[in-house]
């Protein structure tokens, strides 16, 4: 029996299938960041277009290059939120309709979740107190989560995310969209000493909390000051400077809190997971402060970092094997845009 997940929930359209060990057998991602380029962000209304047209062809690849069948099929795994309410759709939709048609089970999985579980192969993977920290374009969130798949929320941004700072950035510096891989290009090839970037009143009561606007200001503001003196553009030398800054204000700020809740909460596992997560330096700092205290440090492989199908058909199958999962005829099921792991 194989298990197909599904994974539509920003701009990427994921399909992958496992075997009931949990042995990948297909995976396949497709970005559309040629689609939003021009635009500077994620449009949702082209995002839910494109994965219209993409994931049956998708499925259908993956099928084909497995030998599988619907009848092959123990159930469907799809993410159910929180992302964009028109991707998701397609998604669950689809899933419906292709389980509808052998009455097959449907699990309807977490986005965070679905992050964090990139970060370790199976469940047992986990010793003692776990701590979770997923760093995406729309999350910046920080778990307990000991108690897997149960999450308990540490804290959280209360504003943008690190993603949305890091593609922020990007976009005023006029870099290749999605900003985060830009600025992490640009910024290894800088020589010269970052400026500190002043954060901002901090609009949060809880020292544990994220927040990223006042940081993203101080660099908007600053920016439009320097290119005052230019003809409105930097130099890839000012580019490498500048990007290398915005990293370092923005890793800066991710290891206020980590280093904080470690001191705290004293964990044996960190896991880390998310889009953000693929950046060399957040990785090589993470390797050097959990080597320091002896924590076990569980990093999402890069092709798991960003939004993928796999960690979604791995979660499906450890709920079936748990015994949770929406029958047919999928009542309950419809998305959540919205929607705390924590609840
Ligand atoms: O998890 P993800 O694929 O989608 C969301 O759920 O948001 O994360 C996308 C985010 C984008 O903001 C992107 O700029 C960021 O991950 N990202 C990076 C890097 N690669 C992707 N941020 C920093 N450094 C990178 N190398
Ligand atoms: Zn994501």
């Amino acid at each position: 029996m194989k298990l197909l997940g599904i994974e539509t929930s920003c701009d990427d359209t994921s399909v992958a299938l496992v075997d009931e060990t949990g042995a990948t057998l297909f995976l396949e991602t497709l970005g559309q960041e040629t689609l939003h380029e021009r635009y500077g962000g994620v449009v949702p209304e082209l995002a839910s277009r494109a994965h219209a047209q993409i994931l049956p062809t998708l499925v259908q690849k993956a099928f084909q290059e497995t030998g599988t069948n619907t009848s092959d099929l123990l159930a469907i795994a799809v993410t159910r939120g929180p992302g964009l309410s028109g991707s998701l759709l397609v998604g669950v939709s689809f899933a419906k309709g292709l389980a509808f048609s052998h009455s097959l089970p449907i699990v309807p999985v977490h986005h965070v979740i679905a992050h964090l579980r990139g970060a370790f192969d199976r469940v047992s993977d986990l010793r003692g107190k776990t701590l979770g920290l997923v760093v995406s374009g729309g999350h910046t969130h920080l778990y307990d989560v000991t108690r897997w798949p149960k999450l308990k929320r540490i804290s959280r941004t209360v504003d943008d995310a690190a993603g949305e700072t890091f593609d922020k950035g990007g976009k005023l510096m006029g870099l290749p969209f999605p900003g985060g891989p830009s600025i992490e290009r640009m910024a290894k090839s800088n020589t010269r000493p970052t400026f500190p970037l002043t954060k901002g009143p901090i609009r949060t009561e809880d020292p544990m909390n994220f927040s990223f606007s006042g940081m993203k200001t101080a660099f908007s503001l600053k920016l439009r000051q320097a290119l005052l003196s230019t003809d409105g553009s930097l130099s890839a030398e000012d580019q490498a400077l500048w990007s290398d800054s915005l990293q370092t204000a923005i890793l800066d700020h991710l290891f206020s809190r980590i280093n904080k809740v470690i001191e705290l909460e004293s964990p044996e596992t960190f896991l880390l997971g998310g889009g953000v997560a693929i950046n060399q330096v957040l990785r090589e700092r993470m390797g050097a402060l959990c080597q320091k205290h002896g924590i076990n440090l569980l990093m999402a492989p890069p092709k798991l970092c960003g939004d993928n199908a796999l960690s979604i058909a791995q979660i499906g199958l450890d709920s079936m094997l748990q015994g949770l999962f929406t029958p047919f005829p999928y009542r309950d099921l419809s998305v959540q845009a919205r929607w705390d792991p924590s609840e």
